[in-house]
């Protein structure tokens, strides 16, 4: 019994075989980690193949350290083999979208549709002088219209970066800055939690400086909301896009063509532009969703609830099922409006087979209570996955015996933006299942556990997850910065990728990730970097110092947990709780809602080294509640003392 009780907190030992049935009608077998391992790049030249290329390649890699060149010299079109090459195949008719509204509203998007539409934004992109290599930038909420914009710009080789909806004006600034963006596809308003909130203000704030340049503000009417306009910029989507034509012939691009920035965060304040090139990509996004999610793109239909501003909402809302011609569940809103049950009343509606999400909803789902996942029918669930996150066991074992009736497989997996694709992740026909850890590499991926020093640690200690070979999807660089790509990478392992995770290997060869090991938070499946949000703080006129740590939180992970040291002008005209809550409002609307702290404690003083370096492991301590270690590098014992006194 005992023992029991231990695997079902741990995880460890417990594994889930595949089922029978499962397993004879399973895309990929066993034998795909063979043949990846006999012939690494033959592998990925198969994979590349089962695309369509414009001009096959005959060179598969070029690897000059750390830069990497993958079917350098093949060309294709991204948009083309999303869409066109579908329709071409006689597969115009199957639904591509299933778009549902916060509201209830409802589209039903084909292939064929989404083809035509792709094609006359394409137009409408062109006729405004947006051309290959371009950067556009979006900041659409979850609309057709946002998958339509990032093909339409992959289709003509612009560059698209998309910028999540809930990023404050002076955050999108900073991107269309940093790409030297010149034009912006928005929208007026989304719906979010019932009402609507307002985008097209937020672009307007974030252009009116002058200094960049944007001339073009393409606006897609949804929340109907008031919004202002100028004149010679703003135009509305609807209206070009019925003076637009159909007839649009997607060119060869080459392999290795820029195909999107996206923005995340790093050890530092600034946000690093993440590169990812066209080919490699691709293939590696396309090939992870049809092996990782089992797909039958004849019968499943898909859910990833993801937003697009996010790299899974790239691989795994638009390029990699619309690659794979899969039909998928899109949906505007949050989870629990109008009510708790809504995201599996939508599984239900659509008879969604594969569904995938992040920890931090499995376990405000577990909270929220089973009555509202078994009101509704989720029997066609057959494959279920997580990403963003380690996922604990208890959480893994509730979704697995609430939401897939105690049979559907969970794959658990582990990648980055930087990434691009999945990296480690079960095969559901082929893995034995072990709640809690990602498990292997996937085929064609090479990854060890090293110490400091580079050298690979025995199975069962921890170490830094390292990938050991290029992969196709891997970024290329980061954008307008190739020293910091060389330096936050490469620098400390040579020739191979350092992630920022810490990890281990147990005794069956499987991986356990265990968070990251520098100083990025991960709040709700959300990379935040702590240095962002203390420059934030520290911009506040109140705040003389501040520090910032991610403290563990039973719902989304990691919660953000500030110290600030105050001007003292301030701390003396300011009650405490009005501190908090200014410093609180400060960052939501500085950075975003999402790095709104949980917590600012106003301390007098912070920890530090003698050589003056904040002590952050002691502050994430303090903000658990932990009996402190070792401390006697800090400076000024009391110091402790005078912060604990302040935690209420
Ligand atoms: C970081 C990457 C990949 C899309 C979502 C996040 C953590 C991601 C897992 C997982 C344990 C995971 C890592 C990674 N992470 N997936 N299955 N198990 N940790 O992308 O914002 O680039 O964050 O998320 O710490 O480094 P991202």
């Amino acid at each position: 019994m005992a023992e029991h009780i231990d695997h079902l907190l741990t995880g460890e030992g417990r594994t889930f075989p595949p089922s029978e049935a499962f397993r004879a009608d399973a895309v990929v077998d066993e034998r795909i980690y063979d043949e990846a391992r006999a012939d690494r790049l033959g592998f990925w030249a198969d994979r590349a193949r089962e695309l369509h290329w414009h001009r096959d390649f005959t060179e598969v890699l070029d690897w000059q350290p750390p830069h990497a060149r993958w079917f350098g010299d093949g060309q294709l079109n991204v948009a083309y083999n999303c869409l066109d090459r579908h329709v071409e195949a006689g597969n115009g008719d199957r639904v591509a979208l299933h778009w549902e509204g916060e509201p209830g509203d409802r589209r039903t998007i084909t292939y064929a549709e989404l083809t035509d539409e792709v094609r006359r934004l394409a137009n409408v992109l062109e006729s405004h002088g947006v051309g290959a290599g371009d950067r556009v930038a979006i900041y659409l909420p979850m609309l057709p219209e946002a998958v339509a914009a990032m093909l339409a710009c992959a289709r003509i080789g612009a560059i698209h970066s998309v910028v999540f909806g809930g990023f404050s004006a002076s955050n999108l600034r900073m991107r269309i800055d940093d790409a030297r963006a010149t034009f912006v596809i928005t929208a007026d308003g989304t719906w979010r939690k019932g009402k609507v909130l307002p985008l097209k203000p937020v672009v307007d704030e974030a252009l009116a400086a002058d200094g960049h340049d944007v001339s073009g503000v393409l606006v897609v009417r949804r929340g109907e909301n008031e919004i202002e306009w100028v004149e010679g910029r703003d135009r509305w989507y609807h209206e070009a896009m019925a003076d637009a034509s159909a007839e649009h012939e997607a060119p060869a691009l080459d392999a290795e063509h820029p195909l999107f920035i996206l923005y995340t965060s790093g050890s530092t304040g600034k946000p690093k532009g993440i590169l990812h090139t066209s080919g490699g990509y691709l293939t590696q996004a396309a090939f992870t969703h049809r092996a990782v999610f089992d797909l039958h793109p004849e019968t499943d239909v898909y859910w990833c609830t993801a937003d697009v501003g996010w790299i899974t909402g790239h691989s795994y809302v638009v390029y990699g099922p619309l690659a794979n011609g899969a039909t998928q569940v899109l949906y505007e809103g949050t989870m629990d409006t109008p009510g708790p049950g809504r995201p599996w009343e939508l599984i239900e509606r659509y008879g969604v087979t594969i569904f995938y999400t992040a920890p931090t909803a499995i376990r405000t789902f577990m909270k929220l209570g089973r009555q509202h996942v078994q009101s509704s029918d989720l029997s066609s669930l057959r494959v279920l996955g997580t990403v963003g996150e380690p996922i604990n066991p208890e959480a893994w074992l509730w979704y697995r015996e609430v939401v897939g009736s105690g049979i559907a497989p969970i794959v658990d997996t582990w990648w980055q933006t930087e990434t691009g694709a999945m990296m480690i992740a079960p095969l559901p026909g082929v893995t034995a299942l072990k709640p809690g850890s990602a498990q292997v590499p996937l085929p064609g991926i090479a990854i060890d556990v090293v110490d400091d020093a580079g050298t690979v640690v025995a199975d069962g200690e921890g170490g830094l997850l390292v990938v050991t070979e290029p992969w196709p999807s891997m970024l290329r660089t980061i954008w307008g910065d190739d020293d910091r790509y060389r330096e936050t990478y490469w620098e400390r392992f040579g020739d191979r990728y350092f992630a920022g995770d810490g990890a281990r290997r147990d005794a069956d060869g499987d991986i356990w990730l265990l968070g990251r090991v520098d100083d990025v938070m991960n709040v709700s499946g959300h990379r935040l970097s702590t240095a962002e949000i203390e420059s934030s703080l520290v911009g506040h006129e109140s705040t003389a110092e501040a520090a910032v740590v991610g403290a563990s939180d039973e719902t989304t992970g990691q919660a953000v947990v500030a110290f600030v040291i105050l001007k003292s002008r301030f701390a003396d005209a300011q009650s405490l709780e009005e501190s908090e809550r200014t410093l609180r409002a400060h960052v939501a609307s500085d950075i975003g809602p999402i790095a709104r702290p949980r917590q600012v404690f106003i301390v007098p003083d912070l920890p530090k080294t003698r050589s003056g370096k904040i002590m952050r492991r002691l502050l994430r301590d303090l903000a658990e509640g932990r009996d402190l270690g070792d401390t006697t590098t800090l400076a000024d014992q009391g110091v402790v003392e005078a912060i604990r006194s302040q935690l209420r």
